[in-house]
């Protein structure tokens, strides 16, 4: 671990590639946001491990940290034929794609990975290792690209003045550059917009409280945390104009699994009648998931709920806690989906499928 002079360096670095791309650093999610320290991660179980406890997290920022963790990882394979090459990297990855099972681009991410190494399979494992790192620097190239464009396309959907609701993080720690639901208000402030963001605290795991506010604050954009349970009052009281949300895997009608409380919030947002948005790059929409039944959903420990953040135990000893870590929005509730190619709205299965199928 190393002390990071964060506020200096871009924040598409959140997750790095290192020089001689035999290691990856991340910014450590789990200590910001008073503490700004940079983890390089080496070993199957480093990478395992950053995932699992989401100090690399938010769906885009997994798949860019994992597909890079397949290529150093292939690097360091010893083996004396192919065959044993493939069948160890099978195995790494199998490992990697088992830390976090919600957000699709952790797949997605893993097997291109595997099948750039598979294009190359002939060709000797320099040409495989070179190959599997050129995909896995184009899944964050194209990240930072998704996210400007959907950050572009979002802008349109609101004015400057306008309040807005955000749910968990979904700002460049969790993809690369802008983000994907923060996007549209880190370009509007480069444009003179001026927001009044309400972000959820986000409970257990205080994505909204520790993440969402600590870089729209840095940007020098106006937010103001809320606890969960206060979205109704502000939505009551006319100070939200439109909500954000990121998202983790869509389904192909337009279900849309993000974090935990997210659907909670377009319910709100429906019987207000205020629009419900979805921020979605390309890679986190699984066309093989028919609906959001199909989606997986994360159960995490209920420690996070009872005493991660706390002096004391908040929960009785002997009391359980159900943690799920994500919810799905039923396709209904959502006013649109903003994706890099285009604004989608329902019936998503035609307008997913016309832009994306
Ligand atoms: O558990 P997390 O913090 O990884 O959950 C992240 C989210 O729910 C984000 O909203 C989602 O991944 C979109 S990030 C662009």
């Amino acid at each position: 671990m190393m002390e990071a002079d964060y506020k200096s360096k871009s924040l598409c670095e959140n997750v790095r590639l290192s020089e001689n791309r035999d290691s990856v650093f991340i910014i450590d999610q789990t200590l910001l946001p008073y503490k700004e320290v940079y983890s390089e991660l080496k070993s199957l179980e480093d990478f395992y491990e950053a995932i699992y406890m989401l100090r690399v997290r938010g769906a885009p920022a997994i798949g860019i940290c994992a597909g890079y963790a397949l290529a150093v990882l292939a690097s360091k394979i010893s083996c004396s034929n192919p065959d044993e090459f493939f069948s160890k990297l099978r195995s790494i990855k199998e490992r990697l794609n088992s830390s976090r099972p919600t957000a699709v681009n952790l797949s997605k991410a893993l097997d291109r990975v595997e099948n750039a190494a598979l294009s190359r399979s002939g060709q000797g494992i320099d040409a495989i290792i070179d190959a599997m790192f050129r995909e896995s620097i184009s899944i964050q190239a194209e990240d930072v690209e998704m996210c400007r464009r959907i950050s572009e396309y979002g802008l349109t959907l609101v004015k400057s003045g306008d309040g807005i609701l955000t749910h968990c993080n979904a700002g460049p720690l969790a993809t690369s550059r802008y983000g994907t639901g923060l996007g549209p208000l880190f370009l509007g402030k480069e444009r003179g917009y001026n927001f009044h963001v309400y972000a959820d605290e986000t409970r257990p795991l205080l994505q909204g409280a520790r993440l969402t506010a600590y870089e729209l604050n840095r940007a020098g954009i106006d937010v103001t945390v809320i606890c969960d349970n206060m979205a109704s009052i502000v939505m009551h009281q006319g100070k939200i104009d439109a909500c954000f949300a990121g998202c983790d895997r869509v389904a192909a009608n337009g279900d849309t699994a993000n974090k935990i409380g997210t659907s909670g919030v377009a319910i709100l947002a429906k019987h207000y009648g205020i629009p419900f948005y979805v921020f979605c790059p390309s890679s986190t929409i699984d066309f093989s998931c028919a609906s959001g039944k199909d989606i997986v959903i994360e159960e995490r420990s209920g420690e996070e709920i009872g005493s991660l953040f706390f002096k004391e135990k908040t929960v009785p000893d002997g009391v359980k806690c159900y943690n799920p870590a994500f919810d799905v929005t039923d396709n209904g509730l959502i006013t649109a989906i903003v994706t890099e190619k285009g604004i989608c709205r329902a019936p998503y299965d035609v307008s997913l499928g016309l832009l994306f199928g």
